[in-house]
């Protein structure tokens, strides 16, 4: 399948082959990694086009740094397409340029639409987790640089295989993105910076919360579904599909924290049970509550939450030994960051309460509003695609999805789980999730019991499940 027949020379010649061989001839070097200049277009496939995927898109033909335009995209569920490409028509007009024959359905969907892109096209990876490195594969294959979503493992043997993949490439120049967006926020980098400067000291303990109303349930399967079907439609439910509400909701709040302490946690305890879940079949508990031990001994305490009725709190904290930060104040954006005289930062209920009153503990807070670090990270990745930037986060977003798979092991073990330990741990949810197929085996089956494999702190403490 080859792209718009409207493309114009430029755009031709800014993609193909001849140019690159010229290009190296001139200079007479090897091949240079594929980049388009500010006025080329920027072709985009979307693999995975639900929620976010669709929201990723919409970032990348929002970019004001040189054109962008979709040309292909592939789901499994043909309602979940259809919906994301009439979205995205609607609001984009001419830069959504899919017709039919490149919107792609099925297990193999992400080869044909990953086809229809040029070497140095992009491709959105918008699928829950567990296809991540097959889809990082072959877009590596074709040369296409890459948005992937986190979480990007759910596991120890997929978090080796990423990091092989990244330095793939990272070999063949390719720029990688992971949906660790806050690290492109404006005002995070800021505190960053500040924190670094010492204006709080050193950070001696760290908060993270990510408590909401409920999630990662999963009903009993609607008679005549397939199984596989059924469990990517629940896919937070599963753990082989997601790592669960742990992986996939508070990766975020353990990335930020780490990133502000500057390094990744060497080990984890914790502890969570199943409340209320009532007839949901999901392997997920609904209260965790892990501490996290950084290499100085530095804790980062965090607590998540899934339950109707109990207070919400989506934020995180540093502590240092001469103030605080609110790393995160409501939810990812915007994010309200602050730096405070003392430990005592204002509790912030909801959005009502903003803007915050004047506080005389107050040092600094990034001046509002702030853009969405959903769209920056996007003018971030195109910004080093056509300016051939070096860009490669996957190993980074590999080392925070490893490191929230350590938190949700030692709370579903009920023991001590270091880092060595979940990456050399051999338990791969779903080794074969490269064969997938609709009507095929799934990652995991129902019980004698009528249960899914759940985790039992204290029972099963090898593996999770
Ligand atoms: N960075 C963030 O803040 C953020 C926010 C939401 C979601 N996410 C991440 O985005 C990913 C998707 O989450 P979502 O909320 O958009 O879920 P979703 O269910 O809305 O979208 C996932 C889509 O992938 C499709 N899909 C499943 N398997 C596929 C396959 N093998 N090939 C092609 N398509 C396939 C599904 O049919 C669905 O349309 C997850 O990894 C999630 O953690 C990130």
């Amino acid at each position: 399948m080859s792209e718009s027949p409207t493309k114009s020379r430029r755009e031709f010649l800014a993609t193909t082959p001849a140019r690159i061989a010229s290009a190296s001839a001139l200079a007479g070097i090897a091949l240079p990694p594929v980049h388009a200049a500010s006025t080329d277009t920027l072709s985009v496939a979307l693999i995975g086009a639900g929620g976010r995927g669709t929201g990723a898109a919409v970032n990348a033909l929002s970019v004001e740094n040189g054109p962008t335009k979709l040309v292909a995209m592939a789901d499994v569920v043909p309602e979940k397409l259809n919906a994301s490409y009439d979205k995205l028509k609607t609001q984009f007009g001419d830069k959504v340029d899919v017709p039919p024959e490149r919107r792609f359905l099925g297990f193999d969907a992400f080869q044909r639409a990953m086809d229809a892109l040029k070497p140095g096209g992009v491709v959105i990876l918008g699928t829950p987790p567990a296809f991540r490195w097959v889809h990082f594969t072959y877009a590596i294959d074709k040369g296409l640089h890459t948005f992937m979503e986190k979480p990007v493992t759910v596991d120890g043997p997929t978090t080796k295989r990423m990091f092989a993949l990244a330095d793939r490439a990272s070999a063949k120049g390719l720029k990688c993105a992971v949906g660790l967006m806050v690290r492109h926020c404006r005002a995070r980098q800021e505190l960053l910076n500040r924190i670094r400067d010492g204006q709080i000291g050193d950070i001696i303990a760290m908060r993270g919360y990510r408590m909401g109303q409920g999630g990662g349930t999963a009903p009993p399967k609607p008679a005549g579904m397939p199984e596989v079907m059924y469990q990517l439609s629940k896919f937070h439910a599963f753990l082989w599909a997601s790592g669960g509400v742990f992986s996939d909701y508070y990766i975020h709040q353990i990335d930020e924290c780490s990133w502000m302490k500057g390094a990744w946690p060497v080990e984890a305890h914790g502890l969570g049970g199943r409340h209320y879940r009532g007839d949901s079949l999901d392997q997920n508990f609904d209260t965790y509550s892990v501490q996290f031990v950084y290499p100085d001994g530095t804790r980062l305490y965090f607590d998540g939450r899934n339950m109707k009725g109990a207070r919400d709190e989506f934020a995180s904290y540093a502590h240092g030994s001469k103030g605080s930060a609110v790393i995160s104040t409501l939810s990812h954006t915007p994010g309200i960051t602050r730096i405070y005289k003392g430990q005592n930062m204002p509790r912030v209920n909801n959005r009502k309460e903003l803007p915050l009153p004047p506080d005389p503990n107050l040092i600094w807070a990034f001046p509002q509003p702030e853009k969405s670090p959903y769209q920056w990270e996007w003018d971030d990745l195109t910004d080093a695609i056509r300016n051939d930037k070096p860009y490669n986060e996957v190993r980074r977003g590999a080392e925070a999805s490893l490191v929230t798979s350590m938190g949700r092991m030692a709370a579903h073990t009920g023991q001590i789980i270091t880092y060595d330990q979940i990456l050399n741990c051999p338990h791969e949810f779903a080794p074969n999730v490269d064969k997938l197929t609709p009507d095929g085996p799934a990652p995991v089956t129902l019980g004698p019991d009528g249960k899914y494999p759940q985790p039992e702190p204290g029972i099963k403490i090898d593996r999770e499940y």
